[in-house]
């Protein structure tokens, strides 16, 4: 698929001071980083940038939701020690200012070749407000001269980081945006068919986009999850929804059941392209995680195209994967809110203002 927007290989990027957009918003339990994905999902692109000679990288990022305040559990110190520990022989520190004097002692202060990542975004208010005075305030201090965004997870937010800044520099994308995009574009505009989606979770508000989007371009859409457990009705002959369900011990339906998991494993056999978004049940309690599994496991078994969205979704896939050998996909993305709304047709600010080719 072609990707419409200019990336670093677009650009000169050799001698130049590059400040790159990543999303490092990683979970956390007692300052612990429970899944790397978004932080080993950013090396290409700064590979590629130091292999090409940029002078200095400058990564940013948000963590969490402050609200503007300093918490300091939100701190990303520890997503910058287990940078360093993922880029062996490279120079990587960390900036607890994301501008101002000290910042910009430490950029300066950080030899060519290396990398330094600035403090949480959101510890200020004017990230979140967009703030052009603030997005200057990083550029003077870090002496940047190129604008890379690879934080896909957050292209879906007008932030300062995410626009603001890429009016004020050359702005192009990085690998993962490139590859997360074409690759979620390619299924709404030339998918391989039959194109299969799969859509579950809970969320009900955020799935119903989805589901629209979807009808005029799927041959079969499968809901499962609390949508199909709530109720929901099909308003196409396209949309099969889940029929059966496992309950606990107060009839409340937590995951799909036997026969519905039949159906949906023979839709996924005849597809060539299969979406999932959103787990079948509560795969959190494993007495409830059987329909996702199901659904996982002949997806990852598939020769068809698969692409997983939806941070509850893509988690799940990750730990089977980590238990299980031999299930491949070809996109589990990094983004649940950035995928979602990209599939369901909505521009994402974050990749509308990068340069176009
Ligand atoms: C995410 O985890 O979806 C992104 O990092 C965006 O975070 P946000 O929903 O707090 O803007």
């Amino acid at each position: 698929m072609d990707f419409r927007k200019k990336t670093i290989r677009d650009v000169e990027v050799a001698g130049k001071n590059v400040l790159v957009r990543v999303d490092y918003n990683v979970p956390l339990e007692k300052g612990k980083i429970t899944n790397d994905a978004r932080i080993v999902a950013s090396l290409p692109t700064i590979k590629y940038l130091l292999e090409n000679g940029a002078r200095k990288v400058i990564l940013m990022s948000h963590l969490g939701r402050p609200d503007g305040a300093y918490v300091p559990e939100l701190s990303l110190g520890p997503c910058c020690e287990r940078l360093a520990e993922l880029l062996p022989g490279i120079e990587v520190r960390f900036s607890n200012m994301i501008y101002g004097p000290a910042t910009k002692g430490a950029v300066e202060a950080l030899p060519e070749g290396g990398v330094i990542l600035l403090e949480n975004l959101r510890y200020v208010p004017d990230e979140e407000d967009n703030s052009e005075e603030f997005a200057k305030q990083i550029v003077e201090s870090t002496g940047a001269e190129l604008f890379v965004q690879d934080g896909f997870a957050v292209i879906h937010r007008a932030h300062a980081s995410t626009d603001a800044i890429a009016k004020l520099l050359p702005a192009v994308a990085g690998f993962l945006v490139e590859k997360e995009v074409s690759n979620l574009e390619a299924v709404i505009t030339k998918p391989e068919r039959p194109l299969l989606v799969i859509v579950g979770g809970a969320k009900v508000d955020d799935k119903q986009p989805l589901i629209e989007k979807f009808l005029p371009i799927a041959d079969q859409i499968a809901v499962g999850g609390k949508i199909a457990a709530d109720g929901y009705k099909s308003v196409d002959k396209k949309i099969y929804v889940a029929e059966d369900f496992a309950c606990d011990a107060d009839g409340l339906r937590l995951d799909i059941g036997p026969k519905s998991v039949g159906v949906i494993e023979n839709m996924i056999a005849n597809a060539k392209t299969i979406v999932w978004n959103g787990t079948m049940g509560k795969v959190e309690d494993e007495e409830f995680a059987a329909g996702s599994l199901a659904v996982a496991r002949m997806m990852g078994a598939s020769k068809a195209t698969t692409i997983i969205g939806g941070g509850d979704t893509v988690g799940f896939v990750e730990s089977l994967l980590e238990m299980e050998k031999g299930l491949e996909f070809n996109l589990l993305s990094t983004g649940g809110g950035a995928s979602l709304e990209l599939l369901s047709g909505k521009k994402l600010p974050g990749l509308e203002i990068l340069q176009d080719k």
